[in-house]
């Protein structure tokens, strides 16, 4: 058992007027509690197979039930789907698959009567090639466009290696015998990179954020951003490139002009959020992006915590000083975002908990107890306030996505074990996290009349939303109560975060609090019972969530069943 009683003790009486919100201002992206949807996987309503707007907004009672406040829409716009979106062929439109621009303006419409707002995902490290300014650009050296992308003339020899994340090759740039000259991808050969050094570029991307913010979005997710600025004599690399490409990629020097500028030009005269999609090298790079007197960005999203899960496990030590670090850094100054899953992840309880018919609800609940009662903006995923798992296809033409798809071609090309490649997938691939929403156990789970997009999990006859809907103990209903929670206890966003047991091996425990409120939130990450040493609590505190029906302590301990989850307001 584990001496934790002197902290608690120290915790209760400690004077906490001056640790608690002090430098943190309230704003309602900090409150906001985050559902994300990737859209081609929602709802369809058109019998295609695929996901679409009109779907969303069939579904608005059940996000408002969710007590979910935002949504974050992945991209909608016209692509050839090269990378599902992220290849964007006009930002000014929607993709044909999802609707178009009077549907969207009625899906936001309706969000905001329902008080949901909505995010959009501007992906503007680059384009589709099929982009008209990849179109122009590429069709002669002396084109008006040509400075939108990164060309280098053949003639000067080859160009610096540089790694490209989904190539098969592994070179980001290629060749184009059109004007002899190479390109530059840092991911597919159809996302060729924009050159944000181009004034005139910078200005488009502006104007396009303007007009989805005159259209009343609510914020704006910057795919990638922090491999915009790029040192365009593109010098060699050191040998290390290709495993360690964040060092070299990512916040280059002129990051923060372009993020202050678009700060001064759009940011600052919507009321917004924005969320960059990785956060640097460093705490000192997000720092740089998310401190508020700097004027760039509201937040960022690191990914040191999802990358800890392996197929083998994670250490949860190693995740617990992973987000404590993260709490310390930005106590005061700056905001983070809270997530362990999306649409680049695998599932939530697959990872990060234990999907086993046994363990899959309580563990699920308890990640979703964990994610909703720490400081920063909660992402949930759509799916995972269900316990949507993991559906680990046999074979690779089950898959849709590129990275999967290019992946394999690679380890085909060099060799590799081909077997164990997809074993791999089986844990960490994107489309485990891809597959359409279940909404009951009919055939095909009600996500569509047609043919789905990619493979419905056949486990869709249990998890489901009308199940759970209708069952108090479900998932979905613990997280409903979680959002409540959330939104009724000011100490669960603001207050101030302490980990109790940071050596603990199978328990994270910490308390969360404020002057006038404080938290104690008790959470078994294993299928082990956890007795904890710790001073009888005082009749008077409360249990405002214990995702089990049992709660076990007496004089000076507790004990946690596998997967309990309990959250105390304490007096
Ligand atoms: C990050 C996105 O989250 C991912 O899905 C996408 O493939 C890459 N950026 C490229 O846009």
């Amino acid at each position: 058992m584990l001496a934790i009683a002197a902290m608690f003790a120290a915790c209760k009486e400690e004077k906490i007027d001056d640790q608690m919100t002090s430098g943190q201002n309230k704003k309602w992206w900090k409150e906001a509690i985050v559902y994300q949807i990737y859209p081609r996987s929602f709802k369809d309503s058109n019998g295609d197979g695929i996901g679409d707007l009109r779907g969303i907004i069939d579904q608005i009672d059940y996000l408002k039930g969710l007590g979910i406040t935002a949504i974050w829409l992945n991209p909608i716009y016209s692509s050839p789907n090269a990378d599902n979106g992220y290849d964007v062929s006009d930002y000014r439109n929607i993709h044909q698959d999802f609707g178009d621009l009077q549907t969207f303006d009625s899906l936001l419409v309706k969000l905001h009567e329902a008080g949901i707002k909505l995010i959009m995902d501007i992906v503007v490290n680059h384009s589709s090639d099929e982009h008209e300014w990849f179109k122009q650009s590429r069709s002669s050296r002396d084109n008006p466009y040509r400075d939108y992308y990164h060309w280098w003339p053949a003639e000067k020899g080859k160009p610096a290696h540089r790694y490209s994340l989904f190539d098969a090759s592994g070179e980001a740039w290629k060749y184009d015998t059109l004007t002899n000259a190479y390109y530059l991808h840092y991911f597919a050969d159809k996302q060729p990179d924009l050159n944000w050094e181009n004034p005139k570029l910078r200005q488009e991307v502006y104007d396009i954020m303007k007009f989805w913010a005159e259209k009343g979005v609510d914020g704006f997710r910057l795919d990638a951003f922090q491999f915009a600025a790029k040192d365009t004599t593109f010098p060699e690399l050191p040998g290390d490139l290709d495993t360690n490409f964040i060092k070299y990629y990512a916040m280059q020097e002129g990051i923060h002009t372009y993020l202050k500028e678009m700060y001064d030009q759009v940011l600052s005269k919507y009321d917004v959020l924005s969320v960059a999609e990785g956060a640097g090298r460093n705490f000192e790079d997000a720092h740089l992006l998310v401190d508020e007197e700097r004027n760039e960005l509201n937040m960022a999203y690191a990914f040191d915590a999802v990358d800890i899960a392996k197929p083998h496990g994670y250490d949860l030590v190693h995740l617990k000083s992973v987000f404590s670090k993260w709490d310390k850094e930005f106590e005061s100054k700056g905001w983070i975002s809270i997530f362990l899953s999306n649409h680049d992840q695998a599932r939530l309880v697959s990872r990060y908990g234990n999907d086993s018919e046994e363990y899959r609800a309580l563990s699920t609940k308890m990640l979703n107890t964990f994610l909703l009662s720490m400081r920063g903006t909660p992402y949930t995923y759509y799916g995972d306030e269900l316990g949507m798992t993991n559906i680990r296809f046999n074979t690779i033409e089950e898959y849709n996505d590129i990275s999967a798809i290019n992946g394999y071609k690679k380890v085909m090309n060099n060799g590799g074990d081909l077997q164990k490649y997809l074993e791999v997938l089986k844990f960490g691939s994107r489309d485990n996290g891809r597959t359409p929403m279940q909404w009951t156990s009919n055939q095909n789970a009600d996500f569509t009349t047609g043919t789905p997009w990619l493979k419905i999990n056949p486990n869709h006859s249990y998890i489901n939303v009308a199940e759970q809907d209708k069952d108090s103990t479900s998932i979905l209903n613990h997280f409903r109560a979680m959002t409540q929670l959330r939104k009724s206890t000011e100490a669960l966003v603001y207050g101030k975060y302490e980990c109790l047991l940071p050596e603990h091996p199978k328990a994270f425990v910490y308390t969360r609090s404020m002057p006038e409120q404080s938290t104690l939130v008790m959470l078994n990450f294993s299928k082990e019972q956890v007795n904890l040493s710790f001073p009888a609590l005082k009749r008077a505190d409360k249990v405002l969530i214990n995702n089990t029906n049992g709660l076990s302590y007496k004089r000076d301990s507790i004990t946690l069943t596998p997967y309990q989850a309990i959250i105390f307001s304490l007096k």
